[in-house]
């Protein structure tokens, strides 16, 4: 089947998926298979502050596929300005910048010929976001895994009150893990989806089996948003988060929660398989994950599930 949607037509890409920037998860090897599976392979750029070995796997995607990929600048971190250096002098062909201002690179990198992609996750936001001049919004609703927007707005209700107000390419990200929900994304105004948790769990991602064995046991429950006074990531439960939920309900400052969460605790979590005293970034989609599958095998059923999906309600509309 040909999937043309204005996000397909954007990045030269078969399927309108895109694979969401991840540290720790969204390795070299993720991002080859899934642009090598027709859909956007993203190198997460926040797990990178050496020069060397981003040019390096930069160097390694670009001789293992033709196809598009994409380096995710997350400009919460400090070595931001580094990536989009990196990125403009390796010709990477798109930039997905999340967790800032989308004025501060947006011009720059498409001075230099990159399509740039932003995050959002509120209406006035993805206005910023098209003032800035990107090519397409990633709207990205509370069910993600990862850093959230503080007003914690779902997906389901942003994605239709984004594409009242624009017109620019919308792609829907936050708890899609099924081609039922990639087909909803649809019906709410997405032109793509983007995805995380999913991919995260794959067996190319980076992440180590600790984490994807916690993903694939996950219920409903399973995760929850903390840091929500300094800024709400989505992890799954373990003891850390539990800290994490105290520290954010007692008198400390936002200065001494952040000693006390240290640095490279994701790293710890998701990359090392400290699943007690790391954080473990993933979302509420964990509960649909029933296995560590090649990354072409979940595209498949995405895929798959969508046209069944479709075709199982056609008869509504008779
Ligand atoms: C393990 C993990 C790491 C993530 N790291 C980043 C990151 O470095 N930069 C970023 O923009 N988003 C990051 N995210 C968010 C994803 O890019 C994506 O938008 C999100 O996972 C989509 O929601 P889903 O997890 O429900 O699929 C991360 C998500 C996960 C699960």
């Amino acid at each position: 089947m040909n999937f043309k949607t204005k996000v397909t037509e954007l990045l030269n890409i078969e399927y309108p998926i895109v694979e969401g920037g991840m540290v720790w998860a969204g390795g070299v090897k993720l991002a080859i298979s899934v642009s090598e599976a027709g859909c956007l392979g993203t190198l997460g750029g926040g797990a990178f502050s050496d020069e060397e070995s981003l040019i390096s796997s930069i160097q390694t995607i670009k001789s293992s596929t033709i196809k598009p990929f994409a380096l995710n600048i997350p400009m919460i971190y400090s070595h931001a300005d580094m990536l989009v250096e990196i990125a403009i002098a390796q010709s990477v062909p798109i930039v997905i910048t999340s967790g800032g201002d989308p004025s501060k690179y947006t011009n720059y990198l498409k001075k230099n010929g990159i399509i740039t992609l932003h995050v959002i996750s509120t209406v006035g936001q993805s206005l910023k976001a098209i003032n800035a001049g990107v090519d397409a919004v990633i709207c990205e609703g509370s069910e993600a895994g990862g850093h959230n927007g503080r007003d914690e707005i779902t997906t389901i209700s942003l994605i239709p009150q984004i594409a009242k107000k624009i017109s620019i390419p919308i792609i829907a990200a936050g708890g899609i893990a099924t081609g039922e929900q990639m087909l909803a994304s649809f019906v709410l105004g997405a032109d793509a989806v983007q995805i995380g948790t999913l991919f995260a769990s794959s067996e190319e991602s980076s992440a180590h089996p600790n984490y994807k064995k916690m993903i694939i046991e996950s219920e409903d429950t399973s995760t929850i948003m903390t840091s929500r006074r300094n800024s709400p990531v989505r992890v799954l439960k373990n003891s850390f988060s539990k800290k994490m939920i105290n520290w954010d309900y007692s008198n400390l400052s936002k200065e001494e929660i952040n000693d006390k969460i240290g640095r490279g605790r994701s790293m710890q979590g998701i990359l090392m398989g400290d699943i007690d005293n790391g954080i473990l970034l993933a979302g509420q989609s964990s509960a649909l994950i029933q296995r560590v599958e090649p990354v072409s095998q979940q595209i498949n059923n995405l895929i798959k599930e969508m046209i069944q999906s479709f075709d199982r309600i056609k008869h509504y509309f008779n």
